[in-house]
């Protein structure tokens, strides 16, 4: 089986933990083979625009993707590629998960948490968000359907059954939200009981972030809206020693797009200093996602191990790691 994967190199520290990456995923010779396409930063200087229709079209045709981060201008009037992406090919489930490696800066131990992030609607419109001429009143909009309200909190249900996890966790604000939080919590309620065998409970937001730092062993999945689990997923992040260490995937019905949480990190751009770990660990859930179970978890082996070698800690983790030095460490280890 030969599948062909679309490549985003991305903006910022993109190329670096994006070639770092390849060398791992070849280093397995799954027969996988590539189509570089460009988005981003590089897009718009090498063909004028943010996300080129020749992008679009690629993924389309392959259905798989592994994206590096995407610097959108601020301000110039852009609106986000990443949301642009996510909702042109309906990516409606964002899947964080987190797990913390010994050796990182972690001050937990044994964290698991997989957050699935509404990926379409929510906070996250480029339409509805107004501001008056003399800028005293902004407005935005945000629009939660039970449609997708529906999707993701029964894909969050799917996923943890399929995994063999024990407990869902919906987080809301629909005490202040009491519409568009009130219509997520209501369908997760209802979708709840069609999962007896796994332990439901609901968490407003707020109180969610300082469950999160104190006690984190309490949380298996947790399923949210989409501006809550952007949120929540860095807190994550944190938990386990950061944004170097957190990937996501965005899935559709068609399409899967893998990706690491954090963005372009322009202050260490160009330095090879980056930590590719959350970028390699992306990979891995793309080729389980392929099927390849086992050489994802040897992957996941491999990262963990050379994380207990502090020679190869990258600097985001406390080292003076270059991101090749790491990514040979583990490539050896594979
Ligand atoms: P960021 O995630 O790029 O950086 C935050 C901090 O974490 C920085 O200090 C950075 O150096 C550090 N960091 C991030 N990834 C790291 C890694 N792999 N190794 C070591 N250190 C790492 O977030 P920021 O600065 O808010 O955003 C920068 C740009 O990235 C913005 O243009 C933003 O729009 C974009 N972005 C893109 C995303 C995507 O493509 N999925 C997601 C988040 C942000
Ligand atoms: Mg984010």
């Amino acid at each position: 089986m030969s599948e062909k994967i679309t490549i985003i190199k991305g903006d910022g520290i993109g190329p670096e933990i994006m070639d770092a990456t390849i060398r791992v995923l070849d280093h397995l010779d799954l027969g996988l083979t590539y189509d570089y396409q460009d988005a981003g930063l590089m897009a718009l200087e090498l063909h004028g625009e943010l996300l080129p229709q020749a992008t679009l079209d690629a993924i389309k045709s392959t259905g798989m993707c592994l994206k590096g981060p995407l610097t959108t201008p601020v301000g110039k009037g852009f609106s986000s590629i990443n949301v642009a992406l996510r909702r042109y090919f309906n990516l409606y489930a964002n899947v964080r998960p987190v797990v913390t490696f010994e050796g990182t800066k972690s001050k937990y131990e044994d964290i698991d948490i997989l957050t699935i992030r509404e990926n379409t609607e929510g906070a996250y419109l480029s339409e509805g968000q107004t501001i008056n001429e003399d800028r005293t009143v902004a407005e935005s909009k945000i629009v939660v359907t039970r449609e997708a309200s529906v999707n993701i909190v029964r894909y969050a249900f799917d996923i943890a059954q399929k995994a063999g996890r024990k407990k869902v966790t919906a987080v809301h604000k629909a005490n202040i939200m009491k519409t568009t939080s009130g219509l997520f919590l209501e369908v997760a309620q209802e979708i709840a009981k069609e999962y007896p065998e796994i332990e439901f409970n609901t968490l407003i937001v707020d109180n969610t972030c300082m469950q999160l730092v104190m006690n984190p062993g309490q949380f298996d999945v947790i399923v949210t809206t989409n501006l809550f689990g952007d949120i929540i997923s860095d807190l994550c992040a944190g938990l386990v020693g950061g944004l170097g260490m957190a990937p996501g995937a965005n899935i559709g019905n068609d399409v899967a797009m893998f990706e690491a949480v954090h963005g372009s990190a322009p202050d260490i751009a160009g330095k090879k200093i980056a930590n590719p770990t959350a970028l390699i660990l992306a990979a891995a859930m793309m080729i389980e996602h392929l099927g390849y179970t086992v050489e994802a978890g040897r992957i996941r082996q491999a990262i963990k191990q050379t994380l207990l070698d502090k020679d190869r800690l990258t600097g985001d983790l406390g080292g003076t790691a270059h991101t090749a030095e790491f990514t040979d460490a583990v490539i050896s280890r594979l």
